[in-house]
C-alpha cells in the first residue's frame, strides 16, 4: 500500500472506531495492515509465530481476561506453575495502535489436572501458549492471538521441539475442536486455516525453526 492511502486506510478505521459504540464484527484484522507483525518478538531480533487466533466472532464472554482462562482450561491448559515460570514475557505488535505490548497471558498444558499438571508441564515440557488482545482503536477486533509452540523440559531452557511451533498449533487446536466444557459453561469450537499472513520458514523465526506459515482461526460458541 502507498503511505498515502494507508494513512487514508489507518484514519477511516480510527473515525469508524470512534464513532461506533460497539465493536466492529470481524474475525481479525491483518496486523500487517498497519505497521503489526504476525511474529512476536522474544527480545532477540527473533520471534514466534501468532499461529493461532481466536476469532473477534467467538462469543464476547469468551474473550474476555477470565473468558479465556476457562477456555483454555477446558480444553486441557492451566495458567503457569507457581514460581517455574519459563522467562521474560514476549512482546507483540498487532497493528491496533498499541504498539507491541507485553504477553497477556501464558497457558501451558495442565495434562489433566489443574493444580499441578502445568508444574508437571513445566518440569518435563509440552504445549503451551502466550496470549495477547487485538483491541486498539485503529483495529478492534477483540480477536486474540496465539504464539503456541511445544517445548522440551524445563532443564533444556523451554526451547520449542523440532517442529514444535506447528505440532504445538496442530495439537491445540485438535484438543480445541467439538464441544468442550469448564467451569459450568460449554464451547463449541469450529476451525478454519488462513495462508498468507506469516511467511513459511525459519527467517526472524526464535531458534531458527521453521514454521508452515498456517495459521488456525478459531471460532469459539459458548453454548450452554
Ligand atoms: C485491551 O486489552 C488489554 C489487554 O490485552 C487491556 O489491558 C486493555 O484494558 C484493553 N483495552 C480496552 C479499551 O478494552
Ligand atoms: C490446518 O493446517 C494444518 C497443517 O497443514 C492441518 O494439520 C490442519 O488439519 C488444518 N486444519 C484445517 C481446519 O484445515
Amino acid at each position: 500500500m502507498l503511505p498515502t492511502t494507508l494513512l487514508a486506510f489507518a484514519l477511516s478505521l480510527h473515525s469508524i472506531s470512534a464513532l461506533s459504540l460497539q465493536r466492529r464484527a470481524v474475525e481479525f484484522y491483518d496486523p500487517a495492515a498497519v505497521g503489526g507483525s504476525m511474529v512476536d518478538s522474544t527480545g532477540n531480533g527473533l520471534g514466534e509465530p501468532l499461529n493461532v487466533i481466536i476469532s473477534g466472532l467467538s462469543s464476547p464472554a469468551a474473550l474476555t481476561d477470565s473468558g479465556i482462562v476457562n477456555y483454555a482450561q477446558a480444553i486441557g491448559y492451566s495458567k503457569e506453575c507457581l514460581g517455574l515460570h519459563s522467562g521474560a514475557p514476549q512482546t507483540a505488535n498487532l497493528g491496533d495502535g498499541n504498539g507491541w505490548t507485553d504477553q497477556l497471558l501464558e497457558l501451558r498444558a495442565d495434562y489433566h489436572s489443574t493444580a499441578v499438571g502445568t508444574c508437571l508441564e513445566s518440569v518435563v515440557g509440552g504445549n503451551h501458549f502466550r496470549v495477547w488482545r487485538q483491541n486498539g482503536s485503529l483495529a478492534d477486533s477483540g480477536a486474540l492471538f496465539l504464539a503456541v509452540s511445544k517445548e522440551k523440559s524445563f532443564i533444556a531452557h523451554h526451547s520449542p521441539i523440532a517442529d514444535g511451533y506447528d505440532i504445538g498449533r496442530d495439537e491445540l487446536v485438535q484438543a480445541a475442536l467439538g464441544t468442550k466444557s469448564h467451569g459450568g459453561v460449554t464451547y463449541s469450537t469450529v476451525a478454519r486455516n488462513v495462508s498468507g499472513l506469516i511467511a513459511p520458514g525459519a527467517e526472524g523465526i526464535n531458534h531458527g525453526i521453521a514454521q508452515d506459515g498456517v495459521v488456525t482461526v478459531l471460532t469459539v460458541t459458548i453454548v450452554g
